[in-house]
């Protein structure tokens, strides 16, 4: 399988300025926000990854992310020039996933939970159609929302509802066949003149050909398209990280433990962060591996 992350869009959310700023890149805490996601698919143990980016922001993602051999991945780009919606992933990504099954993550969205790693192989695993995971919040109203009935299956999914259907927001990943290319096609833009993620669902759950995994009360979600939820995940990641020492979403310490990379590529990547507290981090693991 592999993996898409979408990182085009702008930060005009994040700050009162006309400058688009690419907030992908922006920290979260200690590191750059687009390393949370591409935690998250090299997790799942996906290696062949195209992330989608805005045309005046591709060279910056080159310098910072690479062609993704540091990690024994492969990380590809392609242009997005107008945000036309989720779903138009996959009509960037058709030639890249050649018919096959894919992970979309979005750019701005963090998850951290012990059981991160099983639970994502394993939706992997099982998965037939369309899976996507779902999450309890206290403000739907910001989310694709989904309404389960009293069996546990999915009976609705409405994006951004203004009123109350249910509290269970729907994470920005997603595990679709090969059916979602020709779905897309069929799409038509919403009210907000783009194509929504919540109809590519529609169409799994109306053939009941979607499943849904929850994510329980353990996990960390947060999409960092605020100010308010970007400083709560740097806030969740800096206390997470002080507490117990281990850095989150370290790239190099997740592709070494993967098998993706010898010592030698840590050892490198940790002199060319040298003065930074992920390179110190780095030069400390490098002494506990074998
Ligand atoms: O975070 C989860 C939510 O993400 C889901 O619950 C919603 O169903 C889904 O629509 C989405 O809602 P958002 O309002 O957060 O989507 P937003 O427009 O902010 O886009 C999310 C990310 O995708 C952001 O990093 C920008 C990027 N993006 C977005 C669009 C529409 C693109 O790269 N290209 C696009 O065309």
């Amino acid at each position: 399988m592999k993996g898409i992350i979408l990182a085009g869009g702008t930060g005009s959310r994040l700050y009162p300025t006309t400058l688009t700023v690419c907030k992908q890149l922006l920290p979260i805490y200690d590191k750059p926000m687009i390393y949370y996601p591409l935690s998250v698919l090299i997790l799942a143990g996906i290696t062949e990854i195209l992330i989608i980016v805005r045309p005046e922001d591709l060279s910056l993602f080159r310098r910072v992310l690479s062609d993704g051999s540091q990690w024994g991945i492969s990380i590809s780009y392609i242009e997005q020039s107008t945000p036309k919606g989720l779903p138009h992933a996959y009509v960037l990504g058709e030639e890249f996933l050649e018919g096959g099954s894919s992970i979309l993550i979005l750019g701005d969205n963090f998850f951290y939970a012990q059981n991160l790693q099983d639970t994502i192989q394993h939706a992997i695993k099982i998965h037939d159609g369309g899976t996507i995971f779902s999450y309890p919040v206290g403000d739907p109203k910001r989310y694709g929302v989904l309404v389960l009935d009293q069996y546990g299956d999915p009976v609705d999914v409405v994006e951004k509802p203004q009123d109350y259907i249910s509290n269970l927001a729907i994470p920005g990943l997603y595990i679709f066949d090969e059916q979602v290319i020709e779905i897309t096609r069929q799409l038509k833009p919403s009210h907000r003149g783009e194509t929504e993620i919540t109809d590519i669902i529609r169409y799994y759950m109306d053939r009941k050909n979607l499943q849904v995994t929850p994510f329980g009360r353990g996990t960390a979600w947060f999409d960092s398209g605020t100010s308010e939820s970007l400083l709560q995940a740097s806030q969740f990641v800096h206390t997470i990280q002080s507490r117990q020492g281990l850095v989150i979403a370290c790239l190099e310490e997740i592709a070494y433990r993967q098998g993706l990379i010898d010592k030698k590529m840590v050892i490198r990547q940790a002199k060319m962060y040298k003065n930074s507290d992920y390179g110190r981090y780095l030069e400390d693991i490098v002494k506990t591996l074998s």
